[in-house]
């Protein structure tokens, strides 16, 4: 790695987010000066921020500090942590325009955490805590190069090398999220031509293959580089098989992949998932780089680590966790997706901005159209679920809201009615009837219709829907597995319902 940088590396993000301790590890790695602005005020004026805040009050204070962390910009690239109110100033943020911002994304609880009881003035206060912290997530969100949602050493240490390559470069549109995983997580890019202004990760030495389908291969594997070999499945649900692993196996031993070669998955959810399970059994484990060019695979399936195949008798039911070494979203590769899919996706959109509320909320529930923010948000609120739960022990079943219903819907109407995010809408206006949240139900339905999504299903067998759930359920061993939702970011999992709610539920949805 060389440690000389073109850009600093900036730290910014609230209080209690472990942006010191995390600059000075950086800096350490690197071996490279670490500049901070309440270590320079306390040099400059002989107190501490805290010390000047309580002495002068907070505009002195905010003068002195916006002075130093103006000097800090000015001087030579290096790893710099800011104080988590100095972003509130016109002239810091113009000059952040020049380096990379790296935001330490941590939750309010472990900021709370860190900060209650301190000497800090909102130490003692968590309500204005709180009201602080909401105000500024997403002005820190907006102006990150590169979020990570921990300050974990071990995360830290990973996000290095991909740090390192966005102080070597020229400041760009690209911007960096962070995906938990073994080793430390992996890098998730995001951006007009990602592809081609990414890092790719794994060595030179290590050769890529390219899975792809009939459809996207001779869209876009051009752009990807240095291709050793292209892999070319039938495009479709009904390719996602063991018989399609095979072929993609059997053409990996034809081309001579080894051990140290790597997988690219090309393509929507059925690619990511069948060449992510392609890549997590051959030769006991390849890395897979995921390139997601549909809407469901950009904001969820690409993320999170589950492939696999689908059985005659069920969906996606042999498969592994298998992290991806790197994903690479270029929303631009959505203009040639046809309109259907592309509302199948925003029914996964509209679930992910009910778990996620916030900002993601406001904007879907105003009507907008999706576009480069909505996806980095969306892709953020799946990490941060993937991220508290792996192995879907608990959290990450959040982001099965309205998979219940919807999946026993493909599988009453025989997978062939319907797209998955089709059925999804439906599950969704379920879950939320189930959820007793009637006004935000009304609110979803006009979402849904309005992006052409189907809200009811005339002639819809209920009692087979029922019996497809209660078939789901018996999978997962007796519990209960509805997720309910009360209002946008409040999603509650393996909530017991009651069986007539859920027949009232589906009735509603036959008409
Ligand atoms: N692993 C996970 O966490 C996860 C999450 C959600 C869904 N999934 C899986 O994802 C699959 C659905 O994914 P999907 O909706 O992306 O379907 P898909 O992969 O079948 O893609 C839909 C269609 O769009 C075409 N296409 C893809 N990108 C295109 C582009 N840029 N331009 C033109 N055409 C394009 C494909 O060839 C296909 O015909 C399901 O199998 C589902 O089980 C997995």
């Amino acid at each position: 790695m060389d440690p000389a940088l073109n850009r600093s590396l900036v730290f910014i993000g609230f209080m209690g987010a472990g942006k010191s301790t995390a600059a000075r590890q950086v800096a350490r790695l690197l071996g490279i000066p670490c500049g901070d602005s309440d270590d320079l005020i306390e040099q400059q004026h002989g107190m501490t921020p805290v010390e000047h805040f309580a002495a002068h009050g907070e505009t002195s204070f905010r003068e002195v500090e916006e002075k130093a962390v103006l000097e800090l910009l000015a001087g030579q690239p290096q790893v710099i942590s800011l104080g988590g109110g100095s972003l509130g100033s016109a002239a810091v943020v113009d000059a952040l325009g020049e380096h990379v911002t790296v935001l330490l994304d941590v939750s309010l609880d472990v900021a709370w955490e860190r900060i209650q009881g301190s000497e800090r003035p909102l130490g003692k206060d968590r309500a204005a805590f709180e009201d602080l912290f909401r105000e500024r997530e997403y002005v820190y969100r907006e102006l990150a190069d590169a979020n990570l949602s921990t300050s974990d050493a071990e995360v830290i240490e990973a996000a290095v090398p991909s740090l390192l390559s966005m102080a070597h470069g020229e400041a760009g549109t690209l911007r960096l999220l962070w995906g938990a995983g073994p080793g430390g997580g992996y890098p998730v890019w995001i951006g007009a031509d990602a592809l081609a202004s990414a890092p790719w990760p794994l060595p030179d030495e290590s050769r890529r293959f390219v899975v792809s389908d009939s459809n996207v291969a001779d869209l876009y594997s051009g752009e990807v580089p240095q291709i050793a070999g292209l892999i070319e499945i039938k495009a479709g649900e009904e390719f996602k098989t063991i018989a399609t692993a095979e072929m993609v196996w059997d053409a990996l031993i034809e081309q001579q992949a080894t051990r140290a070669d790597h997988v690219v998955a090309l393509g929507g959810g059925v690619v990511g998932d069948l060449a992510g399970f392609c890549a997590a059994s051959f030769q006991r484990g390849v890395p897979v780089v995921q390139v997601p060019t549909t809407l469901v695979a950009q904001v969820d399936s690409a993320f999170g680590g589950k492939t696999g195949v689908d059985l005659p008798q069920a969906k996606n039911y042999v498969g592994a966790y298998h992290q991806p070494a790197a994903v690479m979203v270029d929303p631009a590769k959505l203009a040639s997706l046809p309109a259907d899919e592309m509302a199948a996706g925003y029914a996964e959109v509209v679930k992910t901005a009910l778990i996620g509320g916030g900002l993601l909320w406001a904007r879907i529930s105003a009507g907008d159209a999706v576009d480069e923010q909505i996806i980095r948000e969306c892709a953020r609120v799946k990490l941060a679920v993937v991220a508290s739960d792996e192995r879907d022990g608990g959290p990450r079943q959040k982001l099965n809201l309205g998979h219940t219903i919807g999946h026993a819907i493909e599988s009453a109407t025989g997978y062939t009615q319907l797209l998955h995010g089709e059925a999804i809408s439906l599950g969704l206006l379920a879950s939320l009837r189930i959820s007793d949240a009637d006004a935000l139900r009304t609110e979803v339905r006009s979402l849904l219709d309005a992006a052409g999504l189907p809200t009811t299903l005339p002639g819809l067998d209920v009692d087979a829907v029922l019996a497809a759930t209660a078939l789901d359920k018996k999978r997962l061993s007796g519990e209960v597995p509805f997720v309910c939702c009360s209002a946008p970011g409040e999603v509650h999992y393996g909530v017991e319902v009651d069986q007539q709610l859920v027949r009232a539920a589906v009735e509603e949805l036959a008409g």
